[in-house]
This record gives structure tokens, sequence and C-alpha cells, in this order.
């Protein structure tokens, strides 16, 4: 975020505090139980996850041309390349012989991809270099076939994806002046410390909004991080189908007292962008977690989270600091806090007890983002 725009977000959590305010929506509303677990709205909801770019990981895991990932968890296959001119591709994991899985492991290094059925063999660009008994295949033009590629970009260092686009990727114009906010801190310039990725009992939609409201924040997470915010002073911005919120720190006030040279957003304040339809990204104090939720039926999910940290070399006491934050932040608030509490509204989600749940007007982004899905579903 450039310095004024970074100031000016302060300035207004800043008077939201003075005032003893939270940002509040116009009014407020209601989400239906059934879209949690009724299989026929995952069916329209799961084609939006090929539809909309999503981030399969950090640039930085893969430094080196040769380097792969793969990545499984949104319905497709996909294989994620950098190649020999330092560009990352993405193609369909699939080989174009049989349709064999082309690469097992999730991670690695290759000069080139063999399939293991009958070596079909493909360059680092996903052309077909090599066919034993060639013979075999009259009809077949070897440099006309190629793996089936993935529209694939790299943004601030996270590689999105979006394997039913209907354009080539623009990512920073799909991710609109939030995305441009996310270079000026320095994204790119991240490692990864480490991921998480685990199924659980849950729509996707309960995680996603765990994280659209701060109203929870006090007491769910109560004895975690609770004591690092103030109850008030929370502020939110849409754009599209995004949102960026805002959560003042416990130690904002020192704001008052400090020229505006000296204010830093990481420090007084914890922001959130969510990027539709399921990719989080918080700015913690030196820090960044990486969040995508992915379907897995109508009542399961995956949760997936990474800690970046900056790529300069870590000494053990940073290692230990950073290894203290991922314990605390995704083992505990996001895990048994976060997720616990989604699980445990699935359990109920059917009983019929709430005919609808309730929104307040300080969870309005989560009225939002149910807007924003049905626009896409072509509800309203
Ligand atoms: S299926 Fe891959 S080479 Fe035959
Ligand atoms: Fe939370």
């Amino acid at each position: 975020m450039e310095r004024d725009a970074q100031i000016a977000l302060l300035e207004r959590v800043l008077a939201q505090v003075e005032s003893d305010r939270n940002a509040y929506g116009p009014a407020e509303t209601r989400t239906d139980p059934r879209t949690y677990w009724e299989p026929e709205r995952l069916r329209a909801e799961e084609p939006l996850f090929r539809r909309y770019p999503y981030v399969v990981g950090h640039a930085s895991e893969i430094p080196a041309p040769g380097d792969y990932m793969t990545h499984d968890l949104a319905g497709v296959a996909a294989l994620i390349v950098r190649g020999a001119d330092g560009a990352v591709r993405a193609f369909h994991n699939v080989c174009r012989h049989r349709g064999t899985r082309l690469v097992g492991d999730e991670r690695g290094h290759a000069k080139a991809f063999a399939c293991r059925y009958h070596a079909w063999t493909y360059d680092l660009g996903g052309a077909l270099k090599h066919v034993p008994q060639r013979d075999a295949f009259p009809g077949l033009e070897c440099e006309e076939v190629t793996l089936a590629p993935i529209p694939a970009a790299v943004h601030c260092g996270l590689i999105w994806i979006a394997p039913d686009a209907r354009a080539p990727l623009d990512i920073a114009a799909h991710l609109g002046p939030f995305g441009a906010e996310l270079a000026t801190f320095g994204l790119g310039d991240q490692v990864v410390f480490r991921t998480n990725a685990r199924v659980r009992r849950c729509n996707w939609k309960l995680i996603v909004e765990a994280f659209l409201e701060p109203y929870h924040v006090r007491t769910l997470h109560r004895a975690s991080i609770g004591r690092y915010f103030v109850d008030r002073g929370s502020v939110f911005d849409l754009s599209g189908a995004h949102i960026r919120s805002c959560v003042p720190r416990h130690n904002v006030r020192e704001l008052l007292a400090l020229p505006r040279t000296a204010w830093d957003a990481r420090v007084y304040a914890t922001t959130e962008y969510f990027f539709f339809p399921a990719t989080i990204l918080v700015l913690n104090p030196d820090y960044w977690s990486v969040i995508r939720v992915f379907p897995h039926g109508p009542e399961e999910c995956w949760f997936v989270n990474s800690l970046l940290i900056p790529a300069a070399r870590h000494t053990d006491a940073e290692r230990e600091h950073w290894e203290k934050s991922y314990q605390l932040v995704d083992q505990t608030v996001f895990e048994k806090e976060d997720c616990e509490i989604a699980e445990s509204i699935q359990s109920g989600v059917r009983s019929g007890v709430n005919a609808s749940f309730r929104i307040g007007r300080m969870e309005y982004p989560i009225r939002a983002f149910h807007d924003s899905m049905e626009r896409a579903l072509g509800l309203r």
C-alpha cells in the first residue's frame, strides 16, 4: 500500500477507535443455512473455483528451471513448472496418450516429464518430444501435441491459475486496487516457511466467513490472539467481489502521539484481503498468512494455509520466532478456533433450528460475500 493509502487507512481506524465504533453495513441481514449443505448448491458453486484464479503456491517454491509442483484441490490435476526460460507455466497433469497422471509427486525437479505408462515424454514447456515406437502412430504429429495448458500467472510472488478462465489471466486486473497494495507490502519478496493443508468437516463458505468479520475476535480468540486487538475500530471496504478489512491492534492509540511519518499499518493494525471466491491474505506484523479454501463435497472442504516470511537468511532465534507464530496462528487460531467453529456450525446446520442465520451490521462482509456468490451463480 502506498504510504498515503496506509496512513489514510490508519486514520480511518483511529477515528473509529476514538468514537468507539466498528464499521457497519447498511442493515442487519440473513443467510440461508441450506447453502451450507445442499449438494445442488455445491454443484453450482464448484465451477467458480475453476473460473476464478486461485493460488497454488509462491514462486519461491519453484525457483529454478525444471522445478515443479502439483495441485489437485480445485477438482483439476494441475502441474506447475518453471520452464527453461524462467517462466512459470501450468498444465493439466494428464498424459496426451491415454491420460495417465503424468507427475505423481507434490514437488520436485525434472529435465523433462516422461509418462510412466509408455514413456511419452514432454519438455518443460509441455511439448511432446519423444514417443517410443513412433511408427506405431502414423497419424501422430508430435509437434502438434502438447500438454494441455492451464492459464497461469505470477502476481506479487503468488502463482495463480484458473483452469476454465475464458481469457488469458490478468491477475492485476482481477485483483484490482487491493492487488496493487500487495506489492507495496513486499509480498513478492517472501518465502514459504510452512504450508498446512487439511480436510475440515464443514462447508467451504463457513471457513471463509470466519475470516470476514471481526465480531468474534475477542470472544472465540480470547485465549490466543484476542488480547492483541481492541474491540472497536475495525473498517472494511469492498472492491467488486473482493473485501479488505482492517482491525486495530491493542497499541493503536500510540499513533496519536506519533508523527505520521512513523505510522506503520503492520504494527498498529491487522489488514486482511479476501479475494473472491476463497483466497484470504492476512498481513500480520512480520509475516503473511496465505489461506485458501476449496470445496471437498457439500459438507467438507480443504483448508490450506501458508505462512510466508521475508526471504533473507534467518538466525535460529528468528526461525524459533516463526515456528512460534506458526503454532499460534495456524495450529491454534485457525485450526483449533476458526475451523473448529465452522465444523460446529456444520454439525447443526441441517437441524432446521435456524430458518436463517442473522448477519449483524458488523458482519456485513459475510452478506457481501453471499451477494457476490449469488451474482456469480446468476441467482440475482
Ligand atoms: S498414457 Fe502416457 S504414455 Fe501412455
Ligand atoms: Fe477468527
